[in-house]
């Protein structure tokens, strides 16, 4: 992409309706424009990143075994009168009436949709273990909307449902779902920590939330300094293995951590020493629940066993919060330039600044540079604007980009571009053909 072709709206003022640093920048990098309270369009820019982090969820949870799809946004009141939520849920619920004077709501979350799918065309424990999922937009009508995409009311979940015959198989399910997740984090550069977690209006004993940690965090959380030193890496993982799943499960919540809602001071102080006990602030980014058969039972989702008898399956459903995510990874990777984007959710792979626009020199090595580039199958973001190099240079680092390449005729005399890195700022001078070669590494 060439700059000048492209539709990316910076903000030279710090918008005052932001309180929190990602609000900020997401506003003034020019990912997003709010629509109404709680509501925004995702500009070039922003969509961009959002379709990277959706696309990593597909690929780990294809890799874990589940099975995507699509269930609509807008969902029949009836079927939530089934499972007792629709006065359970109170004002959250956005609640809509066709012509027709039927009841919908703009679906929340997908529980009830999925069982009743789920109980149309299942009706044999031969079709399990099974687990759906799908990325869908959610309406929740918060009271204070606010940080921008991180408490919106319109937001972007992907929601994961496991049926299985019984509660080991389930719970199999659930540490598949916790597996996944680690990896999909780490893979977007961030940490998020499984801690112990309440039900909630989903109900269900056994529940971890994903919380990377940031001072601007809406969860208070308590938890042993030893965990952040724990990390997936790049372990290769049999999703089938019961065993495996589970050890990398107590791997990573043997340790205490919790939220404020699941807190315990006394046993916060017998199991932590003293100096490794945190207290701090985190981001949710993603929740498991394993809640037995309060669905199933409710709405007739059965099988039939190898007995011949019927039993309601064992299920739990999993979120990840995909459009809160592109705030979390913001707060936990800035500076006072802008955003510093993880490699692995980049809207474009690297910059290439052309510090003298019209100089035939400089603009033949950036064109041959992004042909170069492009033919790798790697996306720049070509400045070839008719800008001072600060204002280049600015935009760059506001947008956040990870690689710079700068491109002008005192270096092509020597025969160098500068490649720059946007975390440590280092520079360091190499041939063009270098240049390329370490980006493809980078990405590789
Ligand atoms: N209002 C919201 N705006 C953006 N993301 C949200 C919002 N509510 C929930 N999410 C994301 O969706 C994930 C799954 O939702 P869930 O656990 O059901 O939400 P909650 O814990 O708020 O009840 C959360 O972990 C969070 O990352
Ligand atoms: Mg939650």
């Amino acid at each position: 992409m060439r700059l000048t072709r492209y539709f990316l709206p910076v903000l030279k003022e710090t918008p005052s309706e932001a309180q929190i640093v990602s609000h900020r920048l997401m506003l003034r990098a020019g990912l997003i424009k709010q629509a109404s309270a709680g509501i925004y369009s995702w500009l070039p820019l922003g969509y961009k990143v959002l379709k990277r982090i959706e696309t990593i969820v597909h690929e780990e949870q294809i890799r874990a075994g589940h099975i995507p799809m699509l269930m609509p946004t807008l969902q029949s009141a009836d079927l939530w009168r089934e499972s007792g939520r629709y006065d359970d849920y109170g004002q959250e619920m956005l609640r809509i009436t066709d012509r027709h004077g039927r009841d919908m709501l703009y679906g929340p979350t997908n529980e009830e949709l999925i069982t009743d799918i789920f109980r149309t065309h299942v009706s044999s424990y031969k079709d399990l273990p099974l687990t759906l999922y799908h990325i869908q937009w959610k309406f929740r009508d918060e009271v204070r909307p606010r940080f921008g995409v991180m408490r919106g009311r319109e937001f972007y979940m992907k929601d994961g449902y496991n049926f299985d015959l019984t509660k080991e198989d389930a719970l199999h399910a659930y540490n598949r779902h916790l597996v996944s997740y680690l990896r999909s984090y780490e893979r977007m550069g961030l940490q998020a920590i499984p801690m112990r977690a309440d039900g909630g209006p989903i109900g269900g004993d056994y529940t971890h939330e994903f919380l990377v940690l940031a001072e601007t965090g809406e969860s208070e959380v308590f938890y042993d300094s030893a965990i952040t030193d724990q990390s997936f890496g790049d372990r290769a993982v049999d999703y089938d293995s019961v065993p495996e799943c589970q050890a990398v499960l107590e791997e990573f919540t043997s340790r205490y951590a919790r939220t404020d809602e699941t807190h315990d001071e006394a046993t916060f102080n017998e199991q932590v020493p003293e100096e490794r006990r945190r207290v701090a602030r985190g981001i949710e980014v993603g929740q498991i629940f394993y809640f037995g058969t309060k669905y199933s039972e409710a709405m007739g989702a059965t099988v039939v066993t190898p007995d011949g008898s019927r039993v309601p399956v064992h299920m739990g459903s999993h979120g990840i919060g995909v459009s809160r995510l592109l705030g979390a990874i913001i707060e936990a990777s800035h500076d006072d330039r802008g955003i510093i984007w993880p490699e692995g959710v980049t809207p474009f792979h690297c910059g290439i600044v052309n510090l003298k626009q019209g100089d035939e020199a400089a603009d033949a090595a950036c064109e041959s540079l992004y042909a170069a580039l492009t033919a790798k199958g790697l996306e720049p973001l070509y400045d070839d604007r008719s800008e001072r190099a600060g204002a280049k240079f600015a935009t760059m680092d506001l947008i956040g980009l990870p690689w710079r390449i700068t491109v002008g005729p005192r270096g092509l005399a020597k025969g160098v571009v500068e490649l720059t890195s946007r975390r440590t700022g280092e520079s360091e001078d190499m041939s063009p053909e270098v240049a390329i070669d370490r980006i493809a590494q980078i990405y590789a």
